[in-house]
This record gives C-alpha cells, structure tokens and sequence, in this order.
C-alpha cells in the first residue's frame, strides 16, 4: 500500500491505462478485461487488474490535472512497478483540421508549467511520447478506421482558460489539442525509464465550439481503449 493507492504489491500489472475519471476506469476494465478485480478505492480513485488477450493490465484513475495524475503516475512507476503507462482521455481541440471524436496521439506535450517545473529550473524539458507505441498506436487507429491526428499538444493548468492570446499562438504554432495531464506522465516516464503515451479523444472544439453529443462518448472511450491496449502489446 501506498499513501494513496491500496493495492498490495503484485497487484498492479507492469501496463497502466489511465482515464481521468475512475469510473471509466471502471466501465473500460468491465467491458474490455476478464478476470477483473478492484485494486484501489483510496479517495474514491477506482482501480482495476485484469486480463487482455492473454496479457495482465491494470486500469486506474489519474484524476483531473496534472498534480493529481503526478501523484498516481509516481506511485504506480515507483512503488508498483508500472512500465508502460498510457492515458485514455478528452482534450478540445485546437486546429480547423481536427474534428470532433478525431483521436489525437500526442507526440509530445508543451505546457506552461508541470509539477516537475521546480525541479527543472531554468530548464525546458522536451516532454515526449515513447515511440514504439506511438507507431503501434497510429496503426491499431488505421486498422480501426478511426481518423487520427499525431502531432503536439498542450498540457493546461486550467480548464477555464483566460489566455485566448496563448490559444491562438498554440494554434499557430500547429498545437492540435488542449488537455491537462500528459506532459506530466511523459516528464515522469523519461525520469523512471519508462514508456508512455496519450491517446485522446475530441471532446470539444476551442474554435468551432462543436461538442461531442454524450450518448456517443462511451463509444469514442471504447475506440480509445482498444487503441491502447493494441499499443500496449504490439
Ligand atoms: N481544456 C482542457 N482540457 C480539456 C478540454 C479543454 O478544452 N477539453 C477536454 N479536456
């Protein structure tokens, strides 16, 4: 156990999807695992092992933001052993070229700042996703059909931003999405030596301010999922 994961060792598989939200981490490990057993229920953050085409994956909350997913993702690597860790998440998008449920692979994650900004310093780090899954990741979304977009994206403090000066040089600049947490996990996997990758889904659009219908979110979820566990076990 940790301070704020209850599993006990071995319980965590070396694979960790992370969806923002526990209940989809619930809803994912129920509809795409076998063998599925609850490993955490800390702070109401729901965690999931189970089995994938033969392969043991784990399937837990990282909550909203970065601060949260920094404590779960730092937990997960450095207590329990995860290796691969991938987020299944939302982001708005920030390109005319980007559609709603397009899904993005970030290739890497700008930010104005991460948890990890203290200890960087003067420095800015480069985050970026693990390429070996990127490439698997871009082909399971081909063999799927599903149109996708890999490129940069931007990992925000905020949701309810005051900055459209900051959003229209993201646009600018070819940024294709805005989210909150993965320029987080890709500084904490580049420490630990570990792989990982943010598969996203457009929720909403910053510039046709287009929304994704709710009765077809869980469907864009399930696309995701199957996206990341091909990835995972490529
Ligand atoms: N901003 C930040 N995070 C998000 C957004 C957004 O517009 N949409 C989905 N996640």
């Amino acid at each position: 156990m940790t301070i704020h994961i209850g599993a006990q060792p071995g319980e965590i598989a070396e694979t960790v999807l992370l969806p923002g939200d526990p209940y989809r981490a619930k809803w994912a490990a129920e509809n795409f695992l076998t063998d599925v057993t609850c490993i955490n229920e800390v702070r109401g953050m729901l965690g999931f092992t189970g089995t994938w085409n033969g392969n043991r994956v784990t399937i837990h909350g990282s909550g909203m933001g970065m601060p949260s997913l920094s404590i779960y993702v730092n937990e997960l690597i450095r207590d329990y052993g995860a290796k691969t860790l991938i987020r299944i998440g939302s982001c708005g998008a920030m390109q005319e070229s980007v559609g709603i449920r397009d899904v993005i692979l970030a290739m890497t994650a700008s930010s104005l700042s991460t948890p990890s900004s203290g200890m960087f310093k003067e420095l800015n780090f480069a985050p970026c996703a693990d390429y070996s899954l990127l490439r698997a990741a871009a082909d399971a979304a081909a063999a799927k059909g599903t149109p996708t977009h890999v490129g940069g994206i931007y990992s925000s403090d905020v949701f309810y931003d005051e900055r459209p000066d900051l959003n229209e040089q993201m646009t600018r600049h070819g940024i294709l999405g805005v989210e909150m947490e993965a320029a987080e996990l890709y500084n904490l996997a580049a420490r630990y030596g570990c792989r990982a990758l943010a598969v996203l889904t457009v929720s909403d659009h910053l510039l046709t301010h287009e929304s994704l219908p709710s009765d077809q979110r869980e469907k864009s979820f399930g696309d995701m999922v199957e996206i990341a566990l091909h990835s995972a076990f490529a």
